[in-house]
């Protein structure tokens, strides 16, 4: 393959001259183990593209004592290619708990780079969009968290991390889908309560509601790619793959969850399929992440319907690259936000990590529950 293709970067950034790297033998030789795991999933075609890139940004990091902490809904190619911590929001904020690299590039979207800061805030954190969001972070602010403790005094406020720093500032806990059961149970125990503000998912709230005693107090946020998978979807699926195993991320609608055969975080599903392997799976999730999980389970068949996170493919290696190169874009938070937000993540951080990624119990999870909707 080594043809002498060429590569014209195709970073959106405006002045910068375009990156030519050929597919040369070295970059063959020094590729060949991430072909040999991709080539399942990628063509050669493609590979001839992603490999100069690929070397490239891993010769950089060495060079700038850089880490990738790469979200389990990267494309391939990263995930694999260039990911040095792969995994959950969870697994990820721990990872860079626990770096000792001069630089982090957040492989995912903005509220895990600034988690990433808020727990490194000595280290350069680095995304290559500024604009990957998250439509739960955007569905709430710091202001509407300071009404809701107005509203609710003496209640604790768990936060999914999905949320912005200033958002993080006010809460007593942060939690990740992996562990939100745990903490809204920890916080009501430390707190002496029987009712927890768990805030901004409204999907995750009603889906946790059903797996503990503590009494739920929601918002309306709602992650834009899980809320459009619906029950009759699942139906449909059930239908045409009846011997396939489904599996749910907890962001989902109650109804899906309800007539899924499993629910976690994306590296409980993860685990799910490595653990159990399944000889055939649906991950109702973002489009990617079965990409990657198919590449370590040759055995599993994946049928695939998936939404695409418009912010998480925001990312590529082009512009993981230009971030290397360019030192940008760097993710600043102002010092005493980070003091605060800090407090909230690290209480988490500082929970027992579960044995194995916590799976939601679906016996309950087909009992309604009400939640208060603020
Ligand atoms: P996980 O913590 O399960 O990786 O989920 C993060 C996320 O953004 C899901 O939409
Ligand atoms: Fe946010 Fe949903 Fe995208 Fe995750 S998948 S980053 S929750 S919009």
């Amino acid at each position: 393959m080594a043809d002498g293709t060429t590569l014209e970067s195709t970073s959106p950034a405006a002045g910068i001259a375009p990156a030519r790297f050929p597919f040369t033998a070295e970059v063959e030789a020094a590729t060949a183990p991430i072909w040999n795991k991709l080539k399942s999933r990628v063509t050669p075609l493609e590979w001839r593209l992603h490999a100069p890139l690929i070397a490239e940004i891993n010769r950089l990091k060495r060079e700038k004592n850089a880490v990738i902490l790469a979200h389990n809904y990267m494309t391939p190619e990263i995930f694999h290619g260039v990911g040095d911590y792969v995994g959950d929001s969870l697994g990820l904020a721990r990872e860079a708990a626990r770096s000792d690299a001069a630089v982090i590039v957040q492989a995912g979207v903005h509220f895990m780079a600034e988690t990433s800061k808020v727990l490194c805030p000595d280290k350069t954190v680095l995304i290559p969009d500024l604009l990957a969001g998250c439509s739960l972070a955007s569905s709430i602010t710091a202001a509407d968290v300071r009404m809701i403790k107005a509203r609710y005094p003496g209640v604790p406020v768990v936060t999914y991390v999905n949320t912005t720093a200033e958002v993080k500032a006010e809460t007593d806990i942060c939690c990740t889908s992996a562990n939100a059961v745990q903490v809204v149970e920890q916080a009501a125990r430390e707190w002496g309560v029987d009712r927890v503000i768990l805030i901004p998912d409204e999907f995750l709230a009603r889906n946790v509601a059903r797996q503990t005693a503590v009494k739920i107090i929601a918002w309306a946020g709602r992650c834009e790619v899980h809320e459009r998978f619906t029950g009759a979807d699942i139906a449909e699926l059930r239908a045409a793959y009846p011997g396939a195993q489904i599996l749910a991320h907890p962001e989902c609608p109650t109804d899906v969850i309800e007539a899924s055969d499993f629910t976690g975080s994306t590296a409980a599903m993860s685990d799910f399929v490595a653990t159990r392997k399944p000889a055939q799976v649906v991950l109702i999730t973002e489009c990617s992440m079965a990409d990657n999980v198919a590449v370590d389970a040759p055995e599993t068949e994946f049928v695939r319907p998936c939404n695409l996170c418009p912010h998480m493919k925001r990312i590529s290696l082009e512009n993981i690259y230009e971030a290397l190169r360019h030192d940008r874009y760097e993710v600043t938070v102002d010092a005493a936000v980070i003091e605060r937000a800090r407090a909230a993540v690290q209480r988490m951080i500082d929970l027992p990590p579960p044995a194995v990624p916590a799976r939601y119990d679906l016996v309950k999870a087909r009992h309604h529950v009400d939640v208060e909707l603020i």
